[in-house]
């Protein structure tokens, strides 16, 4: 059974957690690690590959009792069962949340089934079976989708890069999302229809940004290869959906569906057939590690007391964050390139989850809940936005991710040992970030006596997540790790964490607004700022 809804602020230890905050508060970091020189042993936590180091927090042992107890009266423990035992979490759409049976190794199960179905793809592929509608063998793949239909594939696949296939050859790979056409446009001049295979991944196969990149995809490749056909369609999509009869009625042939189910949401999608391109680019018996190291995770999550738990320690710290210290922006930092769209990924999973005002019971909630969550590769965001975070007025709490070990497995060449220095380079400036942040000044040795525009604040808390290597098996943990902190802060703030009903109606209303563009409707009724712009536009267009 879900456990019953109860109100957050009725909850003893909120109470406790706000009187323990005004305390704190007090206190700078620079203060917390002079009173206690072995604060990194007991506030850091090791497992999967992985170790978080929350000792940047503004926040000590105390605080974090105090935070187990808010997640105990929150039956934090239940509603992890609940979410493992298939029960309807999803309470506005009464439907399980069962994104980890995606990777629970169940031998015969349809998971299993269907993954068998993509490896039989992925082979083909790979090997160069697969064949153009002319007879060529596929050099390029383009995966058009968009939301967690795009951002999961884009972001592994990048990350991964450096992994190839046990198998085969891998062909190059291309994302394409934008709904204005601008990828397309800049990427279809490159390539040759003949050899180039699309995928239409779309968990409702509804999606217009989707649909309309689809098409114009379609017709650029009847264009190339002689006309619509639907050996053309065999040869050259494959569609990703958990809406078959929509597959079907674009043309997707059976044979080239991979299906998933309605029991996973769009951004919890990429452990199943939405996949299909980091299989591509590392090979199944690599997805097949990304799968395990997820579900490495989901072990650690249901298994780990609390306080050792690493998806409940990273949740906890940002209600702490949000809720007691008012700080209500969270910068994600990775210091490895490879984990460039792992900022964009992160948004969509953790905004589009967790930005809700309403809970459980309906009720509009008295407090905050997700915080505004950008981010950027570090070393480049030091040359973009550290100013504010260094000498702004925001608070902001920093998530820096590192990477330990780098090129060590390459040929020992020239790059591989200047490859190795730069990596090191990367590793020390998140080092010396996430220590000018948190202790400021007194980082640098200085007393007050600096001119005002030159002194360093400090006090800016951080996490930081240590990686030993990125592997498919790491960054499975990874993901899952982030999912799981996502259902802890959903669970401790009683709101629905699986559905998205704040971007449905911006679907249903561009429709009007189509219309209104092409001036078969005259928009009676809209605001005057609507009308004024689509009038500029019609006239702009006009000319
Ligand atoms: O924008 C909302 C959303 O429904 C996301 O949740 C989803 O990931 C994205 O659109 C794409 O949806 P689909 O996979 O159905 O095309």
């Amino acid at each position: 059974m879900v456990p019953v809804h109860r109100p957050l602020v009725e909850q003893g230890s909120w109470r406790q957690l706000e009187t323990h905050a005004e305390k704190l508060r007090l206190y700078h970091l620079s203060d917390l690690f002079a009173r206690d020189s072995d604060r990194f042993d007991s506030l850091n936590v090791t497992s999967c590959g992985l170790t978080l180091d929350i000792s940047k927090q503004r926040l000590t042992t105390e605080t974090l009792a105090l935070l187990a107890q808010l997640a105990g009266e929150r039956q934090l423990t239940e509603w992890v069962d609940s979410l493992f035992g298939g029960e309807q979490v999803n309470c506005t759409e009464q439907r399980e949340a069962m994104h980890w049976r995606l990777r629970a190794d169940e031998p015969g199960s349809e998971v299993e089934i269907e993954l068998a179905r993509m490896e039989e793809m992925v082979d083909r592929i790979l090997s160069g079976h697969w064949r153009g509608y002319l007879g060529d063998s596929i050099t390029d793949v383009v995966n058009i989708g968009v939301g967690g239909s795009d951002l999961g594939p884009l972001m592994a696949t990048r990350a991964l890069h450096q992994c190839e296939p046990d198998k085969g050859q891998r062909p190059r790979l291309h994302f394409v999302s934008s709904m204005d056409g601008s990828h397309l446009d800049a990427l279809l001049a490159g390539l040759n229809p003949r050899t180039t295979l699309f995928i239409i991944s779309s968990k409702s196969f509804t999606t217009i940004d989707t649909l309309t990149n689809a098409a114009t995809a379609r017709c650029w490749l009847e264009r190339g290869c002689g006309g619509a056909s639907t050996a053309l369609m065999r040869c050259h999509f494959i569609g990703v959906s958990a809406s078959p009869d929509k597959m079907d009625a674009w043309g997707i042939p059976s044979g080239n569906q991979l299906r998933f189910w309605e029991w996973v949401g769009g951004r919890y999608s990429l452990w199943s057939a939405i996949g299909l391109p980091i299989a591509l680019s590392i090979g199944m018996a690599g997805f097949r590690e990304f799968l395990a190291g997820a579900r490495a995770m989901d072990q650690h999550f249901q298994q780990t007391p609390l306080l050792q738990n690493i998806p409940v320690l990273m949740g906890l710290v940002d209600i702490w964050n949000i809720n007691f210290l008012g700080i209500s922006a969270r910068a994600v930092l990775p210091y490895d390139g490879r984990l460039q769209h792992l900022p964009a990924y992160l948004e969509q999973l953790e905004m589009e989850s967790n930005g809700k005002s309403v809970d459980r019971a309906g009720q509009t909630v008295s407090y905050q809940t997700c915080p505004v969550i950008w981010g950027e590769v570090g070393p480049n965001a030091q040359h973009a936005f550290y100013q504010l975070l260094h000498q702004g007025t925001e608070p902001v709490s920093c998530e820096f991710l590192m990477v330990a070990r780098r090129y060590s497995d390459l040929p020992v060449t020239q790059d591989q040992k200047e490859l190795e220095e730069q990596h090191a380079l990367a590793l020390a400036n998140c080092l010396a970030q996430s220590r000018l942040l948190a202790l400021g000044d007194s980082a640098l040795g200085r007393d007050e006596s600096a001119e005002p525009h030159k002194r360093y604040r400090g006090n800016q808390p951080s996490s930081t997540l240590l990686m030993d290597a990125l592997t498919p098996c790491s960054l499975g943990s990874l993901i899952a790790l982030y999912e799981h902190k996502v259902f802890v802060e959903a669970v401790i703030w009683g709101i629905n964490p699986f559905d998205q009903w704040g971007v449905e109606m911006g679907k249903v209303i561009a429709k009007g607004m189509q219309e209104l563009l092409s001036g078969k409707d005259d928009g009676a009724g809209l605001d005057s700022s609507s009308l004024g712009l689509a009038r500029r536009i019609r006239q702009s267009r006009r000319q």
